[in-house]
């Protein structure tokens, strides 16, 4: 039976391997990790992540080949593959701090395989890396004088949050890179057999370790860059009377193009763009090529641009105050379907009006109140540096007099001057609007971040719309 370890159970960790475990029956699937609670909540009913289908995989299989646990040594050393799975955030701190990507969680389980290993196995990377994140990574593992082999293989991740089991269960590709050595290829195999369970051989790509690194960087500044292109195409709509969306659709069936990933939004978020633009920013830079690195900063650029853009047209749009106003926040996660608010927009939305010293009411379905409070109280680039998690307090009790989070939109909404929607929920689009429009300050503003509601049928209401790269 062949035994696989994953390092981190996280959002990528936890749901890649229990469909593994699913599509595996035959190989055992043990994720570990160093975060008790989180390891306590995966073998709990109430799962540490929120994302659609992942409970039903979790349930058929837990107990059965797959496993959650804490014993993080015991389960490395029986593996014959192992995953590292573990957060690469940016550095906050020292050389290449606001860029590159913080490695020390890798190291330490890097150091840990190297530590406690007594038989050959194949160390796959799944985190998202630098490009020669492998090279740095076998000279830790062969440090280990016990003659033990180790092949290493990227195999970077693909999914995205809220469709996750949807995108494991059929992904557009999956991509394996190694060493170009009868070992190296070998190990390729061994990884490949693992897929082929459920995904079809051509969809299965097999690259040098360097490509397969760069590739995964490549997919996200590529992604990241389609919604920063139709966000600047946004503010030049609403400058001149053409609708984004009429434009993304126009655009979007050119073949070349193609429809997806065209919505003009408040910004991206999520744990991943911006951190791995930033990182492929840092790489140039380093590698002597501004003019590739000053490129792909202005996807960024951008992306901050469109959500200062956002919160000056609320003030604008509101009298150019918004001081003591209560604004409803509609949605923090970084999208539907997921409780994530990792580099949600809302974040720098919610600061941006709470420095116009508006009140906040906050609702989302997925988010606590403690996250809420946690995030707006962190400094940037801090949120995934565990030893940072404590907010700062002098701000944390004006914070609490500004900000109220509320567990039903409608809650949200009562005596707002304005909305702002933050997230695509699509319980946003069914509210009845005219018991909303009742129960606000007059005039009603809705700032819709999203593209959600039906403009046209609110403002027969009465309301004041504004939706991004509309007319109004
Ligand atoms: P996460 O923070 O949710 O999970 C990482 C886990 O690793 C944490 O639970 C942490 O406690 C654990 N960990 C850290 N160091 C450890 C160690 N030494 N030993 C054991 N456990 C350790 O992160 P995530 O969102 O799952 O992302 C993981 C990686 O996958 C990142 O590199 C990310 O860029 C990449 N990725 C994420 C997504 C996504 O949608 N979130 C998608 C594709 C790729
Ligand atoms: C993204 C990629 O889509 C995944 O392929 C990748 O594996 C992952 O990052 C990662 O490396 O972490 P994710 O961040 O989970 O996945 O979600 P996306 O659906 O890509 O959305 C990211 C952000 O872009 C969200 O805030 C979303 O609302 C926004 N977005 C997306 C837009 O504003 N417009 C769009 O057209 C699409």
């Amino acid at each position: 039976m062949v035994k696989i370890c994953c390092i981190g159970a996280g959002y990528v960790g936890g749901p890649t391997m229990a469909v593994i475990a699913l599509k595996c029956p035959e190989i055992e699937v043990v994720v570990v990790d160093i975060a008790v609670p989180r390891i306590n909540a995966w073998n709990s009913d109430q799962l540490p992540i929120y994302e659609p289908g992942l409970d039903d995989v979790v349930k058929q299989c837990r107990g059965k080949n797959l496993f959650f646990s804490t014993d993080v040594e015991k389960h490395v050393s029986e593996a014959d593959i192992v995953f590292v799975s573990v957060n690469t955030p940016t550095k906050t701190q020292g050389l290449g701090a606001g860029k590159a990507a913080d490695l020390t969680y890798w190291e330490s389980a890097a150091r840990m395989i190297a530590d406690v290993s007594k038989s050959d196995k194949i160390v796959v990377e799944k985190s998202t890396v630098p490009v020669k994140t492998a090279e740095a990574i076998e000279r830790i593992l062969t440090h280990n004088r016990k003659g033990i082999n180790f092949n290493i293989l990227s195999n970077p991740e693909f999914l995205a949050e809220g469709t996750a089991i949807a995108d494991l269960f059929n992904p557009d590709r999956v991509l394996i890179g190694g060493r170009e050595t009868p070992e190296g290829q070998k190990a390729i195999q061994a990884l490949k057999a693992v897929y082929a369970h459920w995904v079809p051989e051509d969809r299965i790509l097999c690259t040098n370790l360097w490509s397969a690194e760069l590739s995964k960087l490549a997919a996200n500044a590529f992604l990241a860059q389609r919604i920063s292109s139709v966000n600047a195409m946004s503010a030049l709509c609403e400058a001149t009377g053409a609708d984004v969306s009429q434009v993304s659709h126009s655009i979007g069936t050119d073949s070349r193009i193609g429809p997806k990933f065209l919505n003009a939004s408040v910004g991206f978020g999520g744990s991943c763009f911006q951190k791995d633009i930033l990182n492929l920013v840092y790489i140039c830079e380093c590698n002597g090529l501004p003019e590739v690195a000053n490129y792909w900063k202005q996807v960024i650029k951008v992306n901050d641009y469109q959500k200062t853009r956002f919160v000056n047209r609320v003030v604008s749009s509101m009298f150019n105050t918004v001081s003591g106003k209560k604004i409803a926040i509609l949605g923090f996660a970084f999208k539907k379907d997921t409780g994530d608010t990792r580099e949600t927009p809302a974040i720098d939305v919610c600061k941006g009006l709470l420095g116009d010293k508006a009140k906040l009411s906050i609702y989302d379905p997925q988010v606590t109140e403690e996250q809420i409070m946690r995030d707006l109280s962190m400094k940037k680039f801090d949120w995934d540096h565990p030893a940072h998690l404590q907010p700062s307090s002098p701000t944390t009790s004006n914070k609490q007099q500004q900000v109220s989070v509320v567990f039903d939109a409608y809650e949200a909404i009562k005596d707002a001057h304005g909305i702002c929607v933050l997230t695509e929920w699509d319980e946003f689009k069914a509210l009845d609007y005219q018991k909303v429009y009742e129960n606000m300050q007059k005039p009603a503003f809705i700032f819709d971040g999203r593209n959600v509601v039906d403009a046209k049928k609110l403002r027969e209401i009465g309301f004041i719309v504004y939706s991004i790269g509309k007319p109004l």
